[in-house]
């Protein structure tokens, strides 16, 4: 059957699907094409034969054929040991294209098979109203015997022009280090192997024109949507394809299919813009935000930076109190709770309240924080266990082991198989009991080491590990639908589009020092909306790096994500209460944006400065935090441009940074006190800017620009 030329369109965004020799390939991937018609596109694309090359014109098919010539990453390869015609990969026939163009999301279901080596393939794409493409391949085993994979790999193709690549790197306490380099021929992969989506996870592998940045460039970006182990790749062949791809990373064996079993690949997800980076993010943005809808978020208060293990209910009580008392709405009990768990070489899988330390329960404090007004949250480790724990006594076999001896300790923990169905079961009846036992708002749910050697009955354990994850968030969320939970993992160590449409938000790192998260946060954000994003305000002296910072630099970092405080209030000044109190207010302020609102950075010149900003929707209104990282490299900040607004309305520009931060130097800068502020239009703060108050290094400033509701002159 001959596959029709198929060409969606969403949100400014085109897709063409077109027939090649091999069966279908994606055409293009990008830019809107407006009114076309993909046959005519589809012939204009067939490509030359050259002398020494396949004898026939080839697209690389939408799965990336080995077999019918393509030479990059495969899409597909696996094994039937023992058979006959033992093919390593299925030769695809018979596509069939089901095309549902009605909706405001698009979607196309395109299925091909290999009799003869006894592969059924499907392969599923969506535009979404976004402009977002989301593609996922199943595999069935639809011969005789098992079949077993290698990997399954999809990817989408990107313009030639793009010559640069962007992608993340980090480790602890150093998460979305950005990494770029000219995209020449070859292979630029990353890999995971940590049994979870990694501190180093790329989030997003962006190619791009030359010199894209936040607000310019067309790009392109790609994300695998997996917490397990995964690859992500930029691929350039001599043949002139150019591809974004990746896919779940397999162990040998570790996907089997008995015959009818299907395999389901994670989402590949492509976003597009040709207005940069803070453009293709917002696709993804919107996306989430519909798949898990979250309205303003509460400001909390997390006792881990503030008591860590000293588990004391007068001095909890007397941190809630304070926190209560400067605006704070709910109060998370961190590590160390539960039963044994003195410190962090005990305790982690027995999961009841520790009635040494806790005689009645949790009951006193959470009635406490209940009375202050907050509600309440509870941080767990639910797939992992410490040797010296009740359950590991009881049970040595339920700890994930690749081998008799077991693995090596990462913060003295071990993993709990969650394949195992008692071990599964043990866990999440312990959860179940505590959501039926407490008034529980909010699970902090962490996992704080990599998977090393693990295997369940004989194999590679991270697939099933992921999946049964993904099963326990599925059953607590549906017996208790109002529970929030956030995705931590030692900081930004599982953070992924999969996790986050069963999360309402993540841990961005451990590292709360100022300077860091200035950088950590703002790379997040490619992928992860503000309002998800965990961003504290933490003590004086920052636990992770020594470094000193002032409040006003600390909490204005913490200012346009979910707003917490992880410091031990009780022990701070009236003054530094107050001042606190200023920004949990402010805060709330602009939380509806935060919320809602579209993430815009500027890409100014000097490295020592960092704008970001939220902009309503609908351009009305935008807030912006300008950071100083290090001096600036002129004396002053010079002109800062304010991206993201309508260049055609008047916006009144207000200085909007609380009491306490003024930098003793600048004498001059005289809007900044000025209570109505000036009046410009969006063209001006987007191309020449403001001018703002000689900053000392680490310090920031707040700045808002409101729509007057007047033409522009
Ligand atoms: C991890 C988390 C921290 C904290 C500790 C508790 O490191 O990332 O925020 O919860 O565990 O042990």
């Amino acid at each position: 059957m001959t596959v029709p030329a198929v060409h969606l369109s969403r949100g400014g965004v085109s897709v063409v699907l077109a027939p090649s020799a091999d069966g279908l390939a994606v055409l293009h991937w990008g830019v809107a094409l407006g009114a076309v018609d993909p046959d005519a596109l589809a012939r204009l694309h067939v490509a030359g034969v050259p002398h020494s090359a396949l004898d026939h014109p080839r697209l690389r098919g939408i799965v990336g054929e080995n077999v019918a010539g393509y030479t990059g990453t495969p899409g597909l390869s696996g094994l039937r040991p023992g058979a006959g015609a033992a093919a390593w990969a299925p030769r695809l026939r018979d596509w069939s294209c089901d095309v549902d163009d009605s909706g405001e999301d698009a979607r196309v279901a395109l299925e091909a098979a290999d009799d003869e080596a006894g592969w059924q393939v499907r392969v599923e794409l969506e535009l979404t109203r976004d402009g977002l493409v989301r593609m996922r391949t199943f595999v069935t085993n639809a011969g005789p015997g098992d079949l077993v994979l290698d990997q399954v790999r999809l990817a989408l193709p990107v313009a030639p022009r793009a010559t640069e690549l962007l992608d993340l790197t980090g480790r602890w306490c150093r998460e979305r280090t950005p990494q770029r380099r000219d995209w020449l021929h070859g292979t630029h992969l990353r890999e995971s192997r940590h049994g979870r989506t990694g501190h180093d996870a790329t989030l997003v592998m962006v190619a791009g024109t030359p010199g894209f940045g936040f607000g310019s460039g067309e790009v392109w970006g790609t994300h695998v949507a997996w917490s397990g182990d995964h690859a992500t790749y930029a691929e350039r062949t001599p043949e002139g394809e150019c591809v974004l791809g990746g896919g779940e990373l397999l162990g040998p064996g570790e996907v089997v299919l008995a015959e009818g079993e299907t395999y389901r690949s994670p989402w590949l997800v492509g976003a597009h813009s040709t207005t940069g980076l803070d453009d293709m993010s917002a696709r993804l943005h919107a996306w989430l935000r519909r798949q898990v809808p979250l309205g303003e978020r509460p400001v909390l208060v997390n006792t881990w930076e503030a008591a860590y293990f000293d588990h004391d209910l007068g001095r909890l009580s007397a941190l809630a109190d304070v926190a209560a008392q400067v605006g704070v709405e709910r109060f998370v009990l961190d590590d160390g709770w539960f039963h044994g768990r003195r410190s962090d070489r005990a305790g982690l899988g027995d999961w009841t309240v520790d009635t040494g330390l806790w005689p009645e329960g949790l009951h006193p404090l959470i009635e406490h924080v209940h009375g202050t007004g907050m509600d309440f949250g509870l941080w767990v480790e639910p797939e992992m266990v410490n040797e010296d724990s009740d359950v590991v006594r009881a049970h040595p076999d339920w700890v994930l082991r690749g081998h008799g001896e077991l693995p090596p300790t990462w913060r003295h923990q071990q993993v709990l198989d969650l394949q195992h169905p008692d071990a599964y079961a043990h866990v999440r009846d312990a959860l179940l009991a505590l959501l039926g036992e407490y008034d529980i708002a909010f699970l902090k749910w962490d996992h704080n080491r990599d998977l090393i050697d693990v295997a369940h009955a004989g194999r590679p354990a991270v697939h099933g590990q992921t999946a049964a994850f993904y099963r326990l968030l599925d059953e607590l969320r549906a017996a208790h639908p109002g529970l929030e939970i956030e995705s931590c993992a030692s900081g930004g160590g599982r953070i992924d589009l999969e996790v986050l449409t069963r999360t309402d938000r993540v841990w961005a790192s451990d590292t709360i020092d100022a300077v860091e998260r200035q950088r950590i946060q703002r790379w997040t954000s490619l992928l992860v909306p503000p309002e998800r994003m965990g961003a504290h305000v933490g003590g004086p002296v920052a636990h992770t790096t020594g470094r000193s910072h002032r409040l006003g630099f600390r909490a204005a970092t913490a200012l346009l994500g979910h707003f917490g405080i992880e410091w031990d209030l009780s022990a701070v000044s009236e003054e530094e209460r107050t001042e606190l109190a200023a920004w949990v207010a402010l805060h709330k302020r602009v939380r509806p944006l935060v919320a809602t609102g579209r993430v815009v950075h500027g890409d100014p010149a000097d490295p020592a400065l960092a704008v970001t900003g939220v902009v309503a929707e609908d351009r009305a209104e935008g807030w912006y935090v300008v950071a100083t990282v290090d001096t600036t490299t002129t004396q002053g900040p010079g002109a800062v441009v304010l991206p993201g607004l309508d260049p055609e309305r008047s916006y009144r520009v207000t200085h909007e940074t609380p009491e306490g931060y003024r930098h003793p130097a600048d004498l001059g800068t005289t809007w900044l006190d000025d209570a109505d502020g000036p009046v410009v239009p969006g063209s001006v703060l987007a191309a020449l800017g403001v001018r703002l108050p000689v900053l000392a290094p680490e310090s920031a400033v707040v700045v808002r620009c409101v729509d007057t509701g007047a033409a522009r002159p």
